[in-house]
């Protein structure tokens, strides 16, 4: 997932503490998780050639499984986090019941297990808040090659990312605009300035520029911006 074992170690062991908590603190910390979330599953359906098999990689707790399930015959939830997976197991028989038989769920990354991925395996690929993690260009560019190759011919990804603005003034402006949406929507000084640190120590962010370089050279192409809140940019491209 990176090449400093600290920065991975900080990250594992932070959504290790984060995972019972974790679906509260991304309603705060996104204040449009929701209707992303909506969004980014009904994209996957409706640019895909065909609804057979979709990956939801880095699930997290599964929020995208039972949306994405409505839609598409199988899913595969994918993430390196136990306690993250727990939840999203816990998630999936609950809301979707019998139908739960049709989401499978996998523990790695891309990295860890470099054959975790069939060739032309999915019609769709969600990944919604994942990529800022993965700490160099050099392994987000490994992971979205790995990404490119699991889709059929003209299969579907719908990339959901924090991004960094290019210029320093911007950056500082979209971060005050944050922390006050954060404060109107509750968030104690305690989870403002975690959600701060967050993103100013764990993440790796693109910026748009960078992140397009990125799904240019793993082989998408017509990569279309079709939201943004704020710092948060949600991204359609094609195989
Ligand atoms: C902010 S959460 C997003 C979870 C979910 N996709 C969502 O939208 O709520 C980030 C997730 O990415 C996972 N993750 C971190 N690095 C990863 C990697 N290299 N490959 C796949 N998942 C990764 C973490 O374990 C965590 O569950």
């Amino acid at each position: 997932m990176t090449n400093n074992p600290s920065a991975a170690a900080d990250q594992a062991e932070l959504f290790r503490q984060m995972a019972a908590g974790y679906d509260h603190a991304i309603r705060v910390f996104q204040p449009t998780y929701d209707a992303m979330l909506q969004l980014s599953t009904d994209l996957a359906c409706a640019a895909a050639t065909s609804r057979a098999r979709c990956l939801d990689y880095g699930t997290g707790t599964g929020a995208a499984l039972p949306l994405l399930a409505r839609h598409f015959d199988a899913v595969v939830g994918i993430d390196p986090g136990k306690p993250m997976l727990d939840l999203a197991r816990a998630r999936v028989s609950q809301e979707l019941g019998a139908d739960a038989t049709r989401v499978t769920l996998v523990e790695g990354t891309t990295a860890s297990q470099p054959r975790l991925l069939p060739p032309a395996e999915f019609d769709a690929v969600h990944c919604s808040l994942v990529l800022m993690f993965i700490e160099s260009d050099e392994a987000k560019l490994s992971a979205l090659r790995a990404l490119h190759s699991t889709l059929r011919p003209s299969g579907v990804l719908v990339l959901t990312e924090i991004l960094r603005d290019a210029e320093a003034g911007d950056e500082q402006e979209t971060f005050a605009l944050w922390n006050a949406i954060m404060r109107q929507r509750g968030a104690n000084d305690v989870l403002a300035t975690r959600g701060d640190q967050q993103v100013h120590t764990l993440m790796h962010r693109c910026t748009d520029a960078g992140l397009r370089d990125l799904l240019d050279a793993a082989g998408f192409c017509s990569a279309v911006k079709v939201f943004q809140t704020l710092h948060t940019s949600m991204l359609v491209a094609r195989k």
